[in-house]
């Protein structure tokens, strides 16, 4: 794919801003102060991309409001990894058949990844009259274009085609007030693993110009964010496309200069392009936490390869014992999928033993849902879902020993930590996480927020550290 045909014309993206004044006007006219609801579910992409969504409708003269209730507009960014994230879309949108019915000229907007699906997008033009804009991730861009549209033609509006992945720069932004901010340093994925819906509605991987990225990175940090992740379905192969020689560990390397007191943080990580080198950056930079997302997915060959990994469990483990080597005390996190179609309760524990072998600081734990669409949906799946919720619990049960035991070795420490927000605990009454991202409840003043501290260590369970600002 050409560069000039990935990054959307300066020129297209300057006749989004003047949709904005447009729908700006039509409220200004009616002399109305419209309110919009912007729902997003799933991962932090989406997250970032429901900023740019929000950034999008203020510059179009609206305020926000978490409530769909006093809504004009409705807008669902959601997320299709699996089934239930799904359902609770459909579930939202057949309560907002009541919200319309008492204001008939609420929008109902749905994008995002299950926008993406046509599966999706013929249920909802058949069965869900009550939504008037649908559009899929590709389209984000033009969002106030496609917003006119239904304010102007009152008709439904479908934009769900399936392009090839661009690249739109300078889109309003709303982020989150506080210190954490999420900036994607490229789109779209390649890699097809089996069971993931993900390549079929995000598109190819395309990567932002470095230096996009890394004005955006400094402009965080002079604005004062201290805690950045950089976002990517996978950020190894960042680079990639751009044919400049230049990839993830330069990147981060660069970003790294910027002066400042924050911490760079990224995920997600496929451990196939993850590299002895991105370590080595890693470990020899000054704001790039120790801290490393790598999805294993399964600990057994077998299974790797039917999900189309393109690595071993012996390459795993190689790979996170290089990277413990060069950061001591590096906190560790993984993604991992039980019940993949045709596993064995043997294999299955093969992913137990791998949990038990490398020690994770935290796993993000999912029963296999089938995703229509990708390999690993025709498969045969013969485990029952007992059988699977079994292997699943005996994987938590050696998971939850393991926080346990990591946590309780921390009491009695000092750990420093980015003061992020209040807890509803009025014992523990602020929320802070250590370098490594791990959640410590803190007693101290709530002028504390938005600092770094040093904390003494007090107590532990499964999920947190407890503590002491000193
Ligand atoms: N079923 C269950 N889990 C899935 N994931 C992706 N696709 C599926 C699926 N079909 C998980 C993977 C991925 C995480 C974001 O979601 O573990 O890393
Ligand atoms: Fe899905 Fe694999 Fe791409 Fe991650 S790397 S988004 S699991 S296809």
């Amino acid at each position: 794919m050409e560069r000039e045909n990935v990054l959307i014309p300066q020129a297209d993206l300057d006749r989004q801003r003047e949709f904005e004044e447009k729908i700006r006007r039509l409220f200004a006219a009616r002399e109305a102060h419209p309110a919009a609801c912007v729902d997003t579910f799933g991962c932090q992409q989406n997250v970032a991309d429901g900023q740019k969504l929000m950034g999008m409708l203020e510059a179009s003269g609206f305020t926000l409001t978490q409530d769909p209730k006093e809504a004009d507009l409705v807008l669902l960014n959601t997320c299709a990894i699996r089934e239930h994230a799904e359902d609770r879309v459909f579930g939202n949108l057949g309560a907002l058949t009541h919200t319309k019915k008492e204001n008939p000229e609420q929008v109902i907007c749905l994008c995002g990844c299950m926008a993406q699906e046509p599966r999706v997008s013929e249920r909802i033009k058949k069965s869900y009259p009550h939504v008037d804009l649908v559009f899929g991730p590709q389209a984000l861009w033009k969002f106030p274009e496609l917003l006119w549209q239904v304010y102007e033609t009152k008709k439904r509006v479908f934009s769900v085609q399936d392009e090839h992945g661009t690249i739109a720069e300078g889109i309003p932004v709303v982020r989150e007030k506080g210190v954490k901010a999420w900036v994607s340093i490229m789109y779209g994925c390649n890699n097809f693993c089996s069971y993931c819906i993900v390549p079929y509605v995000r598109g190819r991987e395309r990567s932002r110009d470095p230096q996009a990225v890394l004005a955006e990175v400094r402009q965080l940090v002079e604005a004062g964010y201290k805690d950045i992740t950089l976002l990517g379905q996978n950020v190894n192969s960042y680079g990639n496309d751009l044919d400049l020689g230049y990839h993830f560990p330069d990147l981060l390397a660069d970003i790294d200069q910027i002066p400042g007191e924050y911490l760079i943080r990224f995920m997600s990580s496929h451990p196939k392009d993850a590299t002895p080198r991105l370590f080595d950056v890693m470990a020899a930079s000054s704001h790039v936490a120790k801290q490393l997302h790598l999805p294993f997915q399964s600990g057994n060959d077998r299974v790797l390869k039917e999900m189309n990994r393109r690595y071993t469990r012996q390459q795993y483990l190689d790979l996170v014992n290089y990277a413990k080597r060069v950061m001591p005390g590096l906190v560790l996190t993984s993604d991992v999928i039980i019940g993949f179609p045709g596993e064995t309760e043997e294999e299955a524990m093969d992913t137990v033993s791998l949990v038990e072998e490398v020690g994770f600081d935290a796993l993000f734990t999912f029963i296999y849902s089938p995703r229509p669409g990708t390999k690993a949906a025709v498969m045969p799946d013969p485990a029952t879902r007992a059988e699977k919720q079994k292997w699943f619990d005996k994987l938590l049960e050696v998971q939850n020993n393991m926080s346990a035991k990591l946590h309780a070795a921390y009491v009695g420490k000092t750990v420093r930590v980015l003061v992020d927000g209040e807890s509803d605990d009025p014992e523990y009454p602020l929320t802070s996480r250590t370098e490594g991202n791990r959640l410590v409840r803190l007693k101290g003043d709530k002028a504390l927020i938005g600092q770094f501290a040093d904390v003494a260590v007090t107590g532990s369970n499964t999920w947190a550290l407890y503590g002491e600002a000193i």
